[in-house]
């Protein structure tokens, strides 16, 4: 998937560098080559000779190395790669990233490079949120930055939220889709995915057990083989996989028409368990529950067959 394809791996200075290394070898073994460069807080966490053993070359750290600059000088190094990954992208160098800095190596080789850059932040949940970190990252992705991640889960610091780094082999994928060199390169595929809520009132509606699962799972498969996916999903309990555009909807009809304006697509996934009748009744206020025998009519029409 990755032949004849070289990533420079800028490792950042956080907990999740260990994760880095098995990225190394999850890369070579989809036929890639690596270039590890580590940051100094990088080199608190791991170590150049580990990187270096698993890439099978050198490992860089120092912008101001004579021996580096005689045999590959910085500006060589960040355009003899066809993508720039930062993995993990700590809140301090994503900071750097978005305000321009180059105080060390690997911020000068994101800045002295016109090679697309995938970045896999990894952060505790509070640095994520801050809106510094939030504030970058929307910078990031104006300047043309992709990213991969975070997800939500356990972090190291015992704390449940977002901020967790994306697996070694979701990062892959993402890789894969930035180098459009997947199988499904270049195609276009949209999938449908979890229930659909249908109002009853401003506080109920109809839905189904739909988890989200089958739909978050294909849509992953289809992105890691490189195709674009269009994920419209509703209101699911799985969350939504990387490296797809998430449309988010809530009833059957915002479903079809999110499909609908996804189009043209080379194939579409229909996995979502819609709600078989719309909302179209909706009561503007809470309907009243009028004494122990009290029904409430729920007759409605059938919603719309998005395969039709
Ligand atoms: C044990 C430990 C774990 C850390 N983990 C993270 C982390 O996961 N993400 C992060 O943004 N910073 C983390 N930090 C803080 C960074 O190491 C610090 O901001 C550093 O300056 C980042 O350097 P860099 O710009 O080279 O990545 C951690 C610090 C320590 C001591």
């Amino acid at each position: 998937m990755l032949d004849g394809k070289r990533v420079l791996l800028i490792v950042g200075g956080g907990i999740a560098a260990y994760k880095s290394l098995d990225l190394i070898r999850q890369v070579r073994k989809a036929g890639g080559a690596v270039t590890p460069v580590l940051t100094r807080a990088a080199m608190e966490f791991i170590t150049p000779l580990s990187a270096s053993a698993l890439a099978g070359e050198k490992a860089y750290a120092d912008l101001f190395d004579l021996t580096d600059e005689a045999e590959m000088g910085h500006i060589e190094l960040s355009r003899s790669a066809d993508l720039l990954v930062v993995a993990p992208a700590t809140a301090d160098l994503a900071a750097k990233m978005a305000g321009g800095h180059a105080d060390d190596l690997a911020s000068t080789l994101l800045m002295a490079t016109d090679t697309p850059v995938l970045i896999a932040p990894a952060m505790n949940m509070r640095m994520w949120l801050h809106p510094a970190n939030q504030r970058n990252m929307a910078s990031l992705e104006r300047d043309g930055i992709a990213r991969v991640g975070p997800s939500e889960g356990e972090m190291a610091c015992g704390e449940y939220g977002p901020g967790r780094m994306a697996e070694p082999d979701e990062i892959v994928d993402a890789i894969v889709a930035q180098l459009g060199t997947g199988a499904l390169s270049g195609r276009h595929v949209v999938v449908t995915s979890g229930p659909t809520h249908e109002p009853i009132d401003p506080v109920r509606y109809i839905a189904n057990r739909s988890s989200g699962a089958q739909g978050s799972a294909i849509a992953a498969a289809l992105a890691g083989l490189g195709a674009k996916v269009t994920f419209v999903t509703g209101p699911a309990v799985v969350p939504p996989p990387q490296g797809v555009a998430i449309v988010r909807v809530e009833t059957a009809r915002q479903m079809l028409a999110a499909v609908r304006a996804a189009l043209p697509a080379d194939a579409a996934v229909f996995a979502a368990g819609g709600a078989g009748w719309p909302g179209e009744a909706v009561s503007g206020s809470k309907s009243k529950k009028r004494g122990c025998n009290a029904g409430m009519n729920l007759r409605r029409g059938v919603n719309p067959d998005l395969l039709a």
